[in-house]
């Protein structure tokens, strides 16, 4: 796992950014796994401006979202599919038949979920899956005690995630104890992992992640048997790790390496 501490929100985006521009001029028919929540939003503004200035195409991108809340339906303002149209696909040149959201309303979620994992197959894989963390370290909507080789399903929202979110719902409105959500076995073979996490309440998530024993009470922790991982943070969700400084110096001798190879 490669731990990149950045100064604030905006580097994190940054750095994360340029790993797909770099991935998107490598291969541009790329498949990528997308994230929602508030962490992406700054690096896919990011790749908007990137494309809308010509550096980049999505024109061949496909794309699978994590995960969608159970029982909403793809245009209400909550669901995940309608943030991934709002926050970045209207404003990028990807064709939207394309882009995939795990089908929350499914009359068969079960199935639903098969044909889910069997897009991913038949797409030749995830080439880069970005990931944000619950303070409760869950990725995706896998919860603490989730299989750590679990695949596609159903998955029972804890009641952290559902207050850490009840914040986009309107009072009285129900909000959705249920997701689909990728599982941590489906996550887990992504040929390129990056893993995004600001602000201070994320640092006893990101503590547990990098140093904590792999658990299924902190599902991120399993990415630590993931080949090409990249956490990047932020100095306060950092604030937990016991030696923020020895990632620093690995990321100063990793791009004079990188100058070196350039060279
Ligand atoms: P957030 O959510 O980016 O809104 O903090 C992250 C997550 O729950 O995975």
């Amino acid at each position: 796992m490669k731990v990149v501490i950045q100064d604030d929100a905006d580097a994190v985006a940054a750095y994360g950014a340029e790993i797909f521009r770099e991935q998107l001029q490598k291969k541009p028919a790329s498949v990528f796994g997308l994230a929602t929540g508030s962490t992406p939003l700054r690096l896919y503004q990011q790749l908007i401006q990137s494309n809308q200035q010509g550096d980049i195409s999505f024109a061949r991108v496909r794309s699978f979202n994590l995960d969608e809340y159970m029982d909403l339906p793809p245009d209400h303002p909550q669901s995940y599919r309608h943030f991934m149209d709002r926050e970045f696909f209207d404003h990028i040149d990807i064709d939207r038949d394309n882009t995939q959201v795990p089908p929350g309303n499914a009359d068969n979620p079960m199935i639903a979920c098969r044909n889910y994992e069997r897009a991913i197959q038949d797409a030749g894989g995830i080439d880069i899956q970005l990931l944000g963390i619950g303070r409760n370290g869950h990725i995706g909507f896998n919860e603490p005690t989730s299989c750590l080789a679990s695949r596609t399903r159903v998955k029972t929202l804890t009641r952290e995630t559902i207050e850490d979110n009840a914040r986009f719902f309107s009072d009285g409105e129900t909000q959705p104890q249920l997701s689909i959500t990728m599982g941590i076995g489906t996550i887990m073979e992504a040929r390129l992992i990056v893993l995004l996490a600001t602000g201070e309440g994320k640092a006893n998530a990101v503590k547990a992640m990098v140093e904590g024993p792999m658990s299924a009470w902190c599902p991120a922790s399993a990415l630590q048997m993931h080949p090409a991982t990249v956490v990047i943070v932020d100095e306060a969700a950092a604030s937990g790790l016991t030696d923020p400084g020895f990632f620093k110096h690995i990321e100063q001798h990793n791009q004079a390496l990188l100058a070196r190879i350039k060279a």
